[in-house]
């Protein structure tokens, strides 16, 4: 049986910026954003990538024309081979009646809820509905997918499965939590002999959507919602003085018993300007004196917020499940220092967030769900998107050749020489076999450099990066050697780079590049079977420096999606000041 996951919408930005004026810094405040295909073959994730990689525009919500395009002409099938098509949005006459329900009997003007009325009819006429999804598929591919090949997949049910999927786990408790669903924003419950139970009186609504709340503080503190969520959890730690009260937690958020929370100030009953009127009050912005010092007190309130909430709700997870481990899904699972307290306070012996945590994860989990089988190989590999061979790495670079040199190297000497450029206070772009699926670089569309150097970061950022100055680098790890390097709990792996752990002592002054300024680091570890060539040249690296890590950061300037093919490498390479270019076998550097 084939299979083919896909997410994203053609019309939704344009619905989106005129029915909510989500646009400008508001634009990926949308449904469908972080667009992407997957497909399945038998039940095998066989390829996926992300819309953004082949259309160049992060973090879009537009439909996968060329994703679900590649993913088939990578199988060497058509669309009519495909058995199944998973979406993972289901609007079904049941959530909308409840969400015209809800509009309806607000307390709100009868104008305003006329309003409403009308922006849901829009909405589920030109992008929701069944007939809408049919149509965009056809629109956009010229391929009449017969109605009863589509299967509308619930999201939560999608970030679910993807997780699911992933692992290589049978019987797991989860917690799904992102800022909205259909009609939610958290569900937890557990899979037992591979029956799901939704713990119902642990759901929470989209009004009361922690993630959400997470955006508008996000927005509030002049980031991009739905994008910049990590930059608050990074600048957490520059508070100097932890704030003995929290304001969100005694005014606005409410914990009741069973697990569940509520907001006081429910997420769209109030317009933007008066939410951000209600933070300056409670913030109590007019005694700020020093911005910089505000907006790190108030990105360490909402951070122990979400920590708070999310505690509560395993704290009921933990004792009513009973099963040791947990899965944790959705965009709120991104927070990776959120994600290491969890699992250090709780009773489950282990947590996976996978690589598709966020959105980015549902066109996996609806192609997972629609397929109905697990994978036999046990935990699926990150390396999912397009490869290209020599000849076409060559003949991408052939038309530089005026303005770049370079040398063919075979695998064993490329990781040698690299090693030996990594001495030296240099960013090498590193271009490897298939892209990897989600939004962290894994390994083989990377920077990397040597965390050694106390000012590599500011090296990166001039060269490269540009990106805001309190942001860390993360260090990568092999993972033989991650637990003498950091003090990872009860973590062993932490392959995808969704945990913080501390650094210790001993190691920080040779990887001070990638310590956070509270002594921590987003680590990824890699084993020889994940990525055999960047474990190859962690080893050799530190056999030539004694240095147990590297720095790998994205392969993109701020702002653009994560290269993809030999072409956006070259120009991200020409367009910055990278010192180098390890791409495929060959070594690329610049003409004087
Ligand atoms: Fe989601």
């Amino acid at each position: 049986m084939i299979t083919l996951g896909y997410n994203g919408f053609s019309q939704s930005a344009e619905l989106f910026a005129k029915l909510y004026q989500r646009s400008g810094i508001d634009r990926h405040r949308v449904l469908g954003h972080d667009a992407g295909a997957a497909l399945f073959i038998d039940g095998e994730l066989v390829a996926a990538v992300e819309e953004e990689r082949l259309n160049r525009t992060k973090k879009t919500s537009d439909f996968p024309e060329r994703a679900v395009a590649w993913c088939l002409a990578e199988a060497g099938i058509k669309f009519s081979d495909v058995d199944r098509f998973a979406f993972p949005w289901a609007f079904t006459e049941e959530v909308v009646d409840c969400q015209l329900r809800a509009a309806a009997e607000s307390d709100k003007p009868v104008a305003v809820r006329f309003d409403e009325l009308r922006r849901l009819g829009e909405l589920y006429r030109q992008l929701v509905s069944r007939d809408a999804i049919l149509a965009d598929f056809r629109q956009r591919t010229g391929y009449g997918l017969p109605a009863e090949r589509l299967v509308l997949v619930p999201h939560h049910h999608a970030h679910l499965m993807c997780g699911y999927h992933l692992s290589d786990w049978e019987d797991a408790a989860f917690l799904v939590s992102d800022g909205r669903a259909e009609l939610l924003s958290s569900i937890a419950g557990e899979i037992r002999d591979g029956k799901i139970t939704v713990f119902d009186d642990m759901c929470v609504d989209i009004k009361n959507s922690l993630a959400m709340l997470y955006s508008k503080v996000t927005r509030y503190l002049g980031f991009m919602p739905n994008n910049d969520e990590y930059k608050v959890m990074g600048l957490s730690a520059y508070a100097s003085v932890e704030p003995t009260s929290n304001p969100l937690l005694e005014h606005v958020i409410t914990l009741h018993e069973g697990g569940r929370y509520s907001l006081n100030f429910a997420n769209e009953t109030l317009d933007e300007q008066t939410y951000y009127g209600m933070f300056d009050r409670i913030f109590d912005r007019a005694s700020a004196t020093d911005e910089r010092e505000f907006q790190a007190k108030v990105a360490w309130m909402v951070q122990q917020a979400v920590e708070v909430v999310t505690e509560h709700q395993l704290r009921h997870l933990e004792a009513r499940t009973r099963l040791p481990r947990l899965l944790l899904e959705g965009g709120l699972a991104l927070n990776c220092v959120n994600n290491s307290k969890l699992l250090e306070r709780s009773t489950f012996t282990d947590i996976e967030v996978g690589f598709g945590a966020s959105d980015v994860g549902v066109a996996i989990g609806a192609g997972a769900a629609a397929s109905g089988r697990r994978p036999t190989r046990g935990r699926t590999t990150p390396y999912l998107g397009p490869s290209y061979s020599d000849q076409e790495i060559l003949d991408a670079v052939r038309p530089f050749s005026d303005r770049v040199s370079w040398t063919v190297l075979g695998e064993h000497e490329m990781v040698a020489e690299t090693a030996k450029l990594l001495r030296d206070k240099v960013v090498v772009g590193w271009f490897q076999d298939r892209v990897e699926y989600g939004p962290r670089a894994l390994g083989n569309r990377s920077i990397l450099a040597n965390p050694s150097f106390p000012d590599i970061k500011d090296v990166i950022n001039t060269r490269v990066k540009h990106r805001e100055l309190f942001r860390p680098f993360a260090p990568v790890v092999r993972d033989t050697r991650a637990a003498q390097v950091f003090d990872m709990g009860k973590k062993t792996t932490s392959p995808h780079m969704t945990f913080v752990f501390a650094v210790r002592e001993h190691v920080r002054a040779s990887i001070v590049g990638a310590c956070h300024v509270d002594g921590t680091a987003r680590v990824q570890t890699v084993s020889s079977q994940d990525n055999p060539m960047l474990a190859a040249l962690l080893d050799v690296f530190e056999e030539q420096t004694g240095i147990p890590c590297l720095i790998n950061t994205s392969f993109n300037v701020a702002g653009e999606p994560i290269v993809c093919s030999p072409a956006d490498a070259l120009r991200t390479f020409l367009d910055t000041e990278i010192d180098y270019l390890v791409l495929g076998h060959l070594l690329v550097s610049k003409q004087a």
